[in-house]
């Protein structure tokens, strides 16, 4: 039986740095699922498709083949055979796949894929549903969040460390609308499963985030 543990939260909580970091002293192999939906939300912007055009989106979604590749712990999401990693991680890809992720037939075969990974690995997962939907059986979950205003700080750091121009009004804004989205659709919402560890990492480094999940990972494992 494979080691699975469920990390999800909403944007900007931390997950991936914690979720890989975590990975690595517990020997899983890190499934970022976000990026599957991003990579779909990419062959969407490709194509022009705006963001109420719904029966596009899903026409496209069937064209989108999303795959993941793992590599010496790092992942490489495939779409349609090309390795779109380095174009992924774009706000506006982040908004197209908070839009797009919300419809059914977009998820479908991406679950699919998670699930399938999931049983033939040790993993740690993280994204919004996987808790709930992906990995109901899950060893560990986690909930992970802080609160919106720390997490746009966060990100406002971030890019201005990359020398992206931004605003901390409108990163906020931007992910108290995401943060919406994601916990009011009405296909796999963002949810703490009832049986999720709630961590709020507002007031919490780095350090003590992951040293708080890696001993809940430990505790779980050695059952
Ligand atoms: O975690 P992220 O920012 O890379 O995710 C981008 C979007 O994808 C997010 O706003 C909602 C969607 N998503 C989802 O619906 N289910 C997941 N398991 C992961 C992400």
């Amino acid at each position: 039986m494979s080691f699975n543990v469920a990390i999800d939260g909403p944007a900007g909580a931390g997950k991936s740095t914690i979720a890989k970091a975590v990975a690595k002293k517990m020997g899983l192999i890190y499934v970022d699922t976000g990026a599957m939906y991003r990579a779909n939300a990419l062959y969407i912007l490709r194509n022009n498709v705006g963001k109420n055009d719904r029966e596009k989106m899903i026409e496209l979604s069937r064209e989108a083949d999303v795959t993941l590749k793992f590599d010496g712990g790092e992942q490489a999401v495939f779409l349609n055979g090309e390795n779109v990693n380095p174009f992924i991680r774009a706000e506006e890809v982040g908004n197209m796949a908070s839009v797009s992720s919300a419809i059914p037939e977009v998820r479908k075969a991406i679950v699919d894929t998670q699930k399938r990974i999931a049983l033939d690995n040790d993993v740690i997962m993280d994204g919004r549903d996987i808790g709930t939907v992906v990995l109901p059986q899950a060893d560990l979950k986690i909930y992970l969040t802080a609160s919106s205003y720390e997490r746009a700080k966060r990100r406002y750091k971030e890019l201005q460390e990359k020398g992206e121009a931004c605003d901390l009004e409108t990163i906020q804004r931007e992910i108290e609308e995401r943060d919406y989205r994601d916990m009011h659709r009405e296909t796999a919402p963002l949810k703490q499963a009832f049986d999720a560890v709630l961590v709020d990492s507002s007031d919490m480094t780095l350090d003590e985030v992951i040293d708080h999940i890696y001993k809940l990972c430990l505790e779980k494992k050695g059952n």
